[in-house]
C-alpha cells in the first residue's frame, strides 16, 4: 500500500512499507554502528541459525502523535530490557538499552509522515528484531547477528477496537513449562499459528492457552496477556514463568492500583472458576485493551460482561492507558520518552 492510499481512521494491523529502517550488524564480537536504509529486503546466508534453529527474537512498541504535535514512545526502556532477556535465553548478543532507544527514535523521526494523526486511534508500530545470521550448519549460536527496527502505521489488532471479541481455550501449548514462553521469540508464535488458525476458522478472535503443566489455569492469548475483573472489583492477571511479561500488563497493574484504586492479584486464574469474573480482557501493544466478550471452554461459551459492549472497569482502564500513551493524562515517572 502506498502512502497516498492510507486511510488513517481505517487502519488495521497490516504490513505497510515505510521509508527507512534501522540496520546494524554484530561482527567480530561487537555491534557495529547502525544505519538507516531504504531497502526492506535482507540478504542473509542460507545457513543462518534464524532460518533453521529459530535463533531470533523480536519486540513490539508504539509511537503516538500527541495533541500538541509532539511524539511519545511508551516505555521503550522496558522493551529494551525484555529484548536483552530474550537474547540471554537464546544465546544472542544483547543490544544495550541506550542503543535500542536511540535506534527507535531514529526510525520514528525518519518515518514521521507515517505516524497516524492524533485522535484517529492509530499509532506507529515499531518492530525491533535480532536474527542469527552467517554461514553455519551445526546447532550452535550464530557467528553473526542482525539487529533491525522497521515500522508501520497500525490501528486495531482485533476487530472493532473496543468492541468485545470472543476467544476459545486451546488444547495445544504455545510454550513448555521451562521453555521459552517468557521470551519474545519466534518459536512461540510458530507454535501458535495452527491453533490460532483453527480458532479463527471457528470465528473466534484467537485462542487462549492454559498452563502447559496442568492445563487448569489461564496463561495468555497467543498475541496478548489476559486480565479479568472479579466481582469484588479486583484486577487479576496470571503469573507464570511461561507467560510473556507484557509491558501493557505491567502498566495496567500499576494504573489499576494507583489510578483506579483496584486491588491487584497476580496469581493463578483457574479455568473452571471464570464464571466468578464480571469482566475480562486481552492486553498488549498491538491488542491495546480488547474486551473479551466470552470464552469457549469445553463446548460452553462463558460470557463475562457482554458480547456487545465493553464493561465499565475495562473502559476506565482503556481510557487511563491510552490517555497516558497519547499524553492526554499525566504519565507515571519515566513512562514516556519524547522523540
Ligand atoms: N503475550 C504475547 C504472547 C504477546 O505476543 C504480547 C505482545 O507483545 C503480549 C503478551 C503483550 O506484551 P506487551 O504488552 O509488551 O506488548
Ligand atoms: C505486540 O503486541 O507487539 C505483539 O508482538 C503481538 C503480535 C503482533 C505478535
Amino acid at each position: 500500500m502506498g502512502y497516498e492510499s492510507i486511510k488513517w481512521d481505517k487502519l488495521g494491523f497490516d504490513y505497510i512499507k515505510t521509508d527507512l529502517r534501522y540496520l546494524s550488524y554484530w561482527r567480530n564480537g561487537a555491534w557495529q554502528e547502525g544505519t538507516l536504509t531504504e531497502d526492506n529486503v535482507l540478504h542473509i546466508s542460507e545457513g543462518s541459525t534464524a532460518l533453521h534453529y529459530g535463533q531470533q527474537c523480536f519486540e513490539g512498541l508504539k509511537a503516538y502523535r500527541c495533541k500538541d504535535g509532539s511524539i511519545n514512545l511508551f516505555r521503550p526502556d522496558q522493551n529494551a530490557l525484555r529484548m536483552q532477556r530474550s537474547c540471554a535465553r537464546l544465546l544472542m548478543p544483547p543490544v544495550p538499552s541506550d542503543v535500542f532507544i536511540e535506534a527507535c527514535k531514529q526510525v520514528v523521526r525518519a518515518n514521521e509522515r507515517f505516524i497516524p494523526p492524533y485522535g484517529t486511534g492509530g499509532a506507529l508500530y515499531l518492530r525491533p528484531f535480532i536474527i542469527g545470521v552467517g554461514d553455519n550448519i551445526g546447532v550452535r549460536t550464530a557467528p553473526e547477528f542482525i539487529f533491525s527496527i522497521f515500522c508501520m502505521p497500525v490501528g486495531a489488532y482485533f476487530k472493532g477496537g473496543l468492541k468485545p471479541n470472543n476467544f476459545v481455550i486451546s488444547s495445544y501449548d504455545r510454550a513448555a513449562p521451562n521453555g521459552t514462553g517468557a521470551a519474545k521469540v519466534g518459536g512461540n508464535y510458530a507454535a501458535s499459528l495452527m491453533p490460532g488458525a483453527e480458532a479463527k476458522k471457528r470465528h473466534f478472535a484467537d485462542c487462549i492457552y492454559l498452563d502447559p503443566q496442568t492445563h487448569s489455569k489461564i496463561e495468555e492469548v497467543g498475541s496478548a496477556n489476559f486480565f479479568a475483573i472479579t466481582r469484588n472489583d479486583e484486577f487479576i492477571t496470571p503469573k507464570s514463568p511461561s507467560v510473556l511479561p507484557g509491558i501493557t500488563r505491567l502498566s495496567l497493574i500499576e494504573l489499576a492500583q494507583t489510578r483506579l484504586g483496584l486491588k491487584v492479584i497476580e496469581g493463578d486464574v483457574f479455568i473452571d472458576r471464570i464464571d466468578e469474573f464480571k469482566e475480562a480482557g486481552a492486553c498488549g501493544t498491538a491488542a491495546v485493551i480488547t474486551p473479551i466478550g466470552g470464552i469457549e471452554y469445553q463446548d460452553k461459551l462463558h460470557v463475562f460482561y457482554s458480547e456487545e459492549e465493553v464493561g465499565p472497569v475495562t473502559q476506565r482502564l482503556y481510557n487511563e492507558l491510552t490517555g497516558v500513551q497519547t499524553g492526554d493524562i499525566e504519565a507515571p515517572e519515566g513512562w514516556i520518552v519524547k522523540v
